[in-house]
């Protein structure tokens, strides 16, 4: 069985002829990001800084506004970084981005133009299977149909549309121009086609792909949200101080940052939205178990960095 497993994730990261394959692939050009929060405007930033069109598309001209001033903000950090001495080039390359940049309230009326549609927008299953199914109708037969759901099954957003073969997971992670890993997700229905040219995009964002099945979580957050969830339930219990168990797990396992200061910084609505999915689909399951301390702070709306309050405080 694992023999068969390996097998088929060794397919699936790899096309069997390159040549052909090559034939067939879509070359992705004009790019739509639906939902432009913390992922949805990382991903438009790194598609345009990339040299890709990009039209990025929320509910509301004032998001969008805040979209484009975080992306301008990050990339002016990016910019500095590349160009450390060249105060010209660094400035050409703000310019360029931003060039490759436009910003939408109405998705149904862009889309037409697009080789991609990326989705980021809120962690919930009716919400997405509804976006989609409008936009089916109007993106061009060609057009891919990417998720970027952290925990939802790709095959039942998929099956919103008429176009599950031109449908696949990408999965990229926070902060979206630092993180270099894209879980590229390829449904039962998804094309090879399809899941070729999506692993060629993340790789022309200068991304590194990896390929999962459509599994609760892929590979990182499997991994990493019943690791966050663990951790609160050790403060919940009282055994460590957040603080403390955020050293700790800098300083003796190597991570960037402690579980709670990543659970600010993902959002804790979306974690919230993550483990509260799994915990219906399977209830028992002891690593998917909600905890009413994270179920605290969402009602009181704290959800993190971006709303100023989490777990800790933020100016
Ligand atoms: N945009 C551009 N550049 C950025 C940036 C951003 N958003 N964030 C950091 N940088 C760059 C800048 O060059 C920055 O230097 P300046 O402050 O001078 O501009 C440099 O990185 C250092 O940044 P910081 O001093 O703020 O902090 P750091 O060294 O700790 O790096 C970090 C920040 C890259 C976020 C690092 O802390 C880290 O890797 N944290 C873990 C993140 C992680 O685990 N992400 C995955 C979350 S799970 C997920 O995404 C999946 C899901 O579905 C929930
Ligand atoms: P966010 O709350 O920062 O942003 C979501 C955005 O989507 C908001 O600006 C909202 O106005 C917009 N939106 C909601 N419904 C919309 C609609 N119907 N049409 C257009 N825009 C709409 O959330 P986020 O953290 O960027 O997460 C977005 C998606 O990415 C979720 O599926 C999440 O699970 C996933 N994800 C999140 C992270 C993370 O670390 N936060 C990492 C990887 C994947």
């Amino acid at each position: 069985m694992a023999f068969v497993t390996r097998q088929l994730l060794r397919s699936m990261s790899s096309a069997s002829d390159p040549a052909t394959a090559a034939a067939k692939k879509i070359a992705i050009k004009q790019v739509t990001v639906i939902g432009g929060g913390l992922m949805g405007a990382g991903i438009a930033q790194v598609a345009a800084a990339t040299g890709h069109t990009v039209v990025l598309v929320d509910q509301a001209e004032d998001i969008l506004k805040k979209s484009r001033k975080g992306i301008e903000d990050s990339l002016k950090r990016v910019a500095k970084k590349m160009f450390a001495d060249k105060p010209e080039a660094s400035s050409q390359f703000v310019e360029k981005t931003l060039k490759n940049l436009t910003v939408s309230t109405d998705a149904a009326s862009v889309v037409h133009s697009s080789d991609l549609v990326v989705e980021a927008i809120v962690e919930n299953l009716n919400v997405k299977n509804e976006l989609f199914n409008r936009l089916d109708k109007f993106a061009p037969e060609h057009t891919i149909f990417a998720s970027n759901t952290s925990s939802l099954p790709i095959t039942q957003i998929a099956n919103s549309t008429s176009r599950q073969d031109r449908f696949g997971g990408l999965h990229f992670f926070n902060p979206v121009p630092m993180m270099k890993l894209v879980e590229v997700i390829k449904t039962p229905m998804t094309s090879q086609k399809t899941f070729d040219s999506l692993i060629d995009f993340s790789k022309a964002l200068g991304k590194n792909p990896v390929s999962c099945q459509d599994t609760p979580g892929f590979i990182v957050n499997r991994l990493l949200v019943p690791y966050m969830l663990e951790a609160v339930r050790l403060y919940e219990k009282g055994h460590a101080l957040k603080e403390d168990i955020d050293v700790a797990m800098k300083l003796g396992a190597g991570y960037p940052m402690g579980p709670f200061e990543l659970l600010d910084y993902v959002g804790l609505d979306t974690c919230k939205y993550i483990i509260d999915g799994w915990h219906d689909a399977e209830p028992g399951n002891p690593l998917f178990a909600p905890s009413p301390l994270l179920d605290k702070l969402v009602e009181e709306k704290k959800f993190g960095k971006k709303t100023g309050e989490g777990f800790y405080k933020y100016k």
